[in-house]
């Protein structure tokens, strides 16, 4: 039998160069979560339906009178069906400096309290300073129930029939 000479073990404690090459990977590894949280956090919608931001339900189309407008103050729109039976959902927002317009039922119109603007039953500028119409929001109407989606204002010049939406 062949014998070899043998050399000394190795040391087993965790040299210092272990000891920083362990730390960095930790610190990678907390990193990375990190990365991952705030990735996750960006992905996530921020509001919760119901909410403005998000999509609202108003409830089933015949709530909604011919030539009614219907407040909804969680979503900051107004819920507008006009004689036609077309729906149009208004962002209540002045389109002159943002003041919250309420809607007049006795002139039917909207009239800005703070500098007097005033804006028809589709947001039509009837009376300025107000620069555009009341800008709108996305209407679907879904198995009967009507839906505002508020994640984003839509602009726009004038009021077109094309912006109605029908059951
Ligand atoms: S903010 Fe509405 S008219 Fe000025």
């Amino acid at each position: 039998m062949t014998t070899f000479p043998t050399t000394p073990d190795a040391p087993t404690s965790p040299t210092r160069r272990d000891f920083l090459k362990l730390g960095w990977g930790v610190l990678a590894g907390v990193a990375a979560l990190e990365a991952g949280l705030a990735s996750m956090q960006f992905a996530l919608p921020r509001v919760s339906a119901g909410e403005f931001g998000g999509v609202i339900g108003c409830g089933p189309v015949d709530d909604f009178p011919a030539g009614s407008v219907t407040p909804f103050n969680e979503g900051r729109f107004y819920l507008a069906r006009l004689a036609d039976r077309g729906f149009l959902a208004l962002y209540r927002r002045c389109t002159h400096l943002g003041c919250a317009v309420p809607w007049d039922p006795a002139r039917g119109q909207f009239i800005c309290p703070c500098h007097a603007s005033a804006f028809d039953g589709t947001g039509q500028v009837l009376n300025a300073p107000a620069p555009r119409p009341l800008d709108r929001f996305a209407v679907q109407i879904i198995e009967g129930q009507v839906q505002v989606d508020t994640s984003r204002p839509l602009e726009r010049e004038q009021f077109d029939p094309g912006q109605l939406v029908y059951a």
